[in-house]
């Protein structure tokens, strides 16, 4: 069996949802001490819902297609929504991923939460 499932390796190669937003109004970056890698989400909320969201990976190919994952799972997604998002949910997306590299979706998870959280700050709003 391959180390990798075909669904990581495609989001590896072609990450959905690349960049940064410029008004984006919840913004969370995280990173791995061990690792050393670097998760970045951008979102831009309206009506309690994420209307875009980018994200800027400095990682490995896992993380990669993590972010991509888990910017595909909370797009135009309410926010009571994309506040349950787990890592185990994006490694399910991706069909799975090996257990030395799990860690990898757990970044995605803290970072949409990071983003999240900043939002909050931002307008002091609750979700
Ligand atoms: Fe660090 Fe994948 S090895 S996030």
């Amino acid at each position: 069996m391959a180390l990798y499932s075909e669904k990581l390796m495609e989001h590896f190669r072609n990450p959905r949802n690349l960049g940064f937003i410029e008004d984006a109004n919840g913004i969370g970056e995280v990173g791995n001490a061990k690792c050393g890698d670097i998760m970045k989400i951008y979102l831009k909320i309206e009506d309690d819902i994420v209307k875009d969201v980018k994200f800027e990976t400095f990682g490995c190919g896992s993380a990669i297609a993590s972010s991509s994952m888990a910017t595909e799972l909370i797009k135009g997604k309410r926010l009571n929504e994309v506040k349950q998002l787990t890592n185990k949910a994006v490694a399910e997306a991706l069909d799975g991923m090996p257990p030395h590299k799990m860690h990898c979706s757990v970044l995605a998870e803290e970072a949409v939460l990071a983003a999240l959280k900043d939002y909050t700050e931002r307008t002091g709003k609750t979700v």
